[in-house]
């Protein structure tokens, strides 16, 4: 398979060097703003607060064109170097807003004016969830993590999917099992089935991530099989062909398996024509992972965590699946993202796009396009015309 989608013949709307602005001093200003100050205030209030002020503000803010252009402005950073079609999709760039940031859809129509390429809204599930008991998220700063223990908190697919309205921003949803208790693995797959099934009823995103890989889910746990496992995600592929989904589907991936573990279920994946993409990769659980803070995680709670815990496994699965299987599967770099060179580092492992959550609350929102921006002279210093031509140089 051809994972670039260019074959349209469209003309891209993406011509010339730049087109939002390009984020200079007003962007740097804004980070030194956000990490001296703001930052230094919201991180006295516990996380979870935080996230769910920022969905409101975010949500209220994105109902004013004005406040769009005002941040497009000052934060957009575009550039034909970085724009790629691909399994059918616009990517005007690279980086992109990981699923469970934006776990209600409240952000989608502030968000590509923050700079963000394409974003995922969810997990959703069938039926509506409240979440686990708190804390759901709290902070690592010394070891550039974030604690998350939401167990797919959401609204429902259906009611979530009904407030959405229709723009030209690539949206994806990401799409799990409810977080309750089922009596077989197989009802548990059916209830994903089912958001799937609610899903297929809007026209108003552009891809589906497939959540294989949570690991706060601590209703479904104890079943006879996992969704993660190479029969668990037969069972469950074998019944989403049954919905004949035109949409490009992508497989979120689990961050702690061996390569072996991982090619198996490549190999599962690999007849389904629907699934076009994989992601590497959802939370670490091992908290003696070397790149923690070992005091501070001592101290955590419950929980999976993000940011740079995840950053190493997740590059090597990635090159990993690079040399596998880049000819049938568009990759997708996730994990530890805070930097021009975090992402690049991903694009030359294989990733044709990425996507961050971590490296935005610690860096602050300006961090998206100054990760773009910065891409490009990477891009350029290493002689390429075009971000494909540097995706897996590396592996
Ligand atoms: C607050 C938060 C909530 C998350 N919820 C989900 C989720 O619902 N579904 C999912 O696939 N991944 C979820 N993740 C994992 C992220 O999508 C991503 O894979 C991980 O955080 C690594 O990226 P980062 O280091 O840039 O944050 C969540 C991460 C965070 C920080």
């Amino acid at each position: 398979m051809n994972i670039a989608g260019s074959s349209n013949g469209r003309t891209s709307p993406f011509e010339g060097e730049y087109l939002g602005s390009n984020p200079g001093p007003a962007a740097m200003f804004s980070g030194f703003l956000y990490r001296g100050i703001a930052k230094k205030i919201l991180f006295l209030f516990p996380a979870d607060t935080i996230h769910e002020l920022f969905l409101k503000i975010g949500k209220q803010l994105g109902r004013f064109s004005f406040v769009k252009d005002f941040l497009a402005k000052i934060w957009v950073y575009s550039n034909h170097i970085l724009e790629q079609n691909l399994v059918g999709l616009t990517f005007k760039n690279p980086v992109g807003l990981s699923a469970g940031f934006d776990y209600n859809a409240d952000l989608v129509e502030i968000l590509p004016s923050i700079g963000f390429g394409f974003n995922t809204a969810g997990t959703l599930t069938y039926e509506a969830y409240k979440g686990n008991s708190p804390p759901m998220l709290s902070r690592l700063p010394k070891s550039k993590s974030l604690l998350v223990n939401k167990g797919f908190k959401n609204k429902g697919v259906t009611k979530i999917l009904n407030n959405i309205k229709p723009n030209s921003n690539t949206l994806g949803i990401s799409i799990g099992a409810t977080n309750k208790p089922y009596s077989t693995f197989e009802e548990m797959v059916e209830n994903l089935i089912e958001g799937f099934r609610d899903a297929e009823n809007f026209n108003n995103f552009f891809y589906y991530e497939l959540n294989i890989s949570c690991p706060n889910l601590q209703n479904i746990q104890n079943l006879n099989n996992k969704l993660d496992s190479p029969s668990g995600l037969k069972q469950a592929l074998d019944k989403l062909e049954t919905l004949n989904i035109k949409r490009p589907v992508f497989i979120k991936m689990p961050l702690e398996r061996t390569e072996e573990d991982i090619k198996e279920l490549i190999d599962v994946a690999r007849p389904f024509s629907f699934i076009k993409g994989l992601i590497f990769s959802n939370l670490v659980k091992d908290r003696t992972n070397p790149a923690f803070n070992i005091e501070e995680v001592k101290k955590a709670g419950k929980g999976g965590f993000s940011g740079k815990p995840v950053e190493e496994k997740s590059n090597q699965l990635l090159r990993f699946a690079y040399k596998l299987c880049h000819d049938r599967f568009l990759l997708i770099g996730v994990g530890g993202i805070f930097t021009a060179e975090d992402a690049y580092k991903k694009i030359l492992a294989g990733a044709s796009v990425v996507q961050l959550i971590t490296g935005m609350i610690f860096m602050g929102p300006q961090q998206i396009g100054l990760i773009n921006k910065g891409l490009v002279t990477l891009l350029k210093k290493d002689g390429y015309k075009n971000i494909r031509e540097a995706v897996g140089a590396q592996t």
